[in-house]
């Protein structure tokens, strides 16, 4: 299979992978054939990255670092909490539904640990802060695996990321959906999300003070100018630490109604510039260890001209995939080639594209 910008997909193509909504029904099935209503549809919707069939990507496996199953639970945890907690705010937070969630993701990620190089979620518009939660939990578990945090630890930083944005459900829906720019008084609100959700979570005693310092903590900056506290360096708790990065990370990634996504290498470099100011230098370490610049799928342009799409990650070498070539220019090839760039070392990736 072959990832593939919805704009360069041929009417007749076959999807590779099912495309499902925001709670996890199936939209279309794999292996059926893209009509050009099914094509508007999916970019209406917000759908931009597809995976086909391509003949020559037959022996490529995208694998997801968690499968579908565990995302829809998780996703339904935020979702049964988020509602729960929408019509009375003084109810506490389930506390099973929430561990059983990244009990889940915790086994997914354990059995696929080498597999980091699908991150990103492809998705439409819809549901955006659940998804994004969810994505946030299973990349930073992957940076607390990456720094060496027992099972226990684990369990306390992905209970507390899963939960990181539950105070925006005492933010009035009005500031949260606002639509131009914010007054001081609602960007204060806003930034209240960060405590609300430390003292929903702190409502149920059974959950660790420490998962609801992620809630508290996630918008603090390594160099002291983040918020609730504008704490600095240390004084924020590692977990906080760790989902700061993964927050942001995913957040860039997302295409949001209002701007597009950024390439995953755009969202990786903004955390590595960042490493020392906004971030923890230590976490920025970790996640440059174990996370792929360039994701298994992504097209790619080769400082010789020659166009492909990468086919496996070097974990030893994360800005040096190997890259199967179809194209010279735009003539395409009659056979492919694939260069490992960790062989390679002349080579470059001098452009990411939708090929
Ligand atoms: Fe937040």
């Amino acid at each position: 299979m072959r990832l593939v910008n919805i704009n360069y997909v041929e009417e007749g193509s076959i999807l590779a992978r099912p495309i499902r909504d925001s709670s996890g029904r199936i939209l279309l099935v794999e292996g059926i054939t893209l009509t050009r209503n099914f094509l508007i549809k999916l970019k209406d919707l917000g759908y931009d990255l597809l995976f086909i069939q391509d003949e020559r990507f037959k022996d490529v496996e995208i694998n997801d670092a968690i499968s579908d199953k565990t995302k829809e639970l998780a996703y339904k945890a935020i979702c049964s909490v988020t509602t729960t907690l929408e019509k009375d705010q003084n109810s506490a937070i389930d506390m099973d539904v929430v561990h059983n969630a990244v009990v889940n993701i915790l086994d997914d990620l354990m059995y696929s640990f080498d597999i980091l190089s699908n991150l990103t979620d492809i998705m439409g518009y819809d549901k955006y802060t659940f998804h994004h939660s969810v994505n946030t939990t299973v990349l930073a578990l992957v940076l607390g695996m990456g720094i060496g945090y027992n099972e226990s630890n684990l369990l306390e930083l992905g209970m507390g990321v899963l939960m990181h944005d539950i105070g925006k459900t005492n933010v009035p829906k009005e500031i949260l959906n606002k639509k131009g720019s914010l007054t001081k008084e609602e960007f204060m609100e806003i930034k209240k999300h960060t405590i609300y959700g430390y003292e929903n979570i702190r409502r149920n005693r059974d959950f660790s003070i420490l998962s609801a310092h992620v809630a508290l903590q996630h918008h603090e900056k390594w160099g002291g100018e983040g918020y609730p506290r504008g704490l600095k360096g240390t004084e924020i708790h590692e977990f906080g630490r760790i989902a700061a990065i993964a927050d942001v990370y995913d957040a860039l990634s997302n295409k949001r109604p209002y701007r597009n996504a950024l390439q995953p290498y755009q969202a990786y470099e903004y955390i590595l510039a960042q490493s020392g100011f906004q971030f923890d230098p230590k976490i920025v370490k970790a996640f440059i260890r174990l996370v792929a610049v360039y994701p298994t799928g992504t097209g790619v342009s080769l400082s010789n001209g020659l166009r492909g799409n990468v086919i496996r990650q070097n974990t030893t070498l994360p800005t040096r995939p190997v890259v199967r070539v179809i194209f010279d220019g735009n003539e395409p090839l009659d056979n492919y080639v694939d260069y490992d760039l960790s062989k390679h070392l002349s080579l470059m990736i001098t452009k990411v594209e939708d090929i």
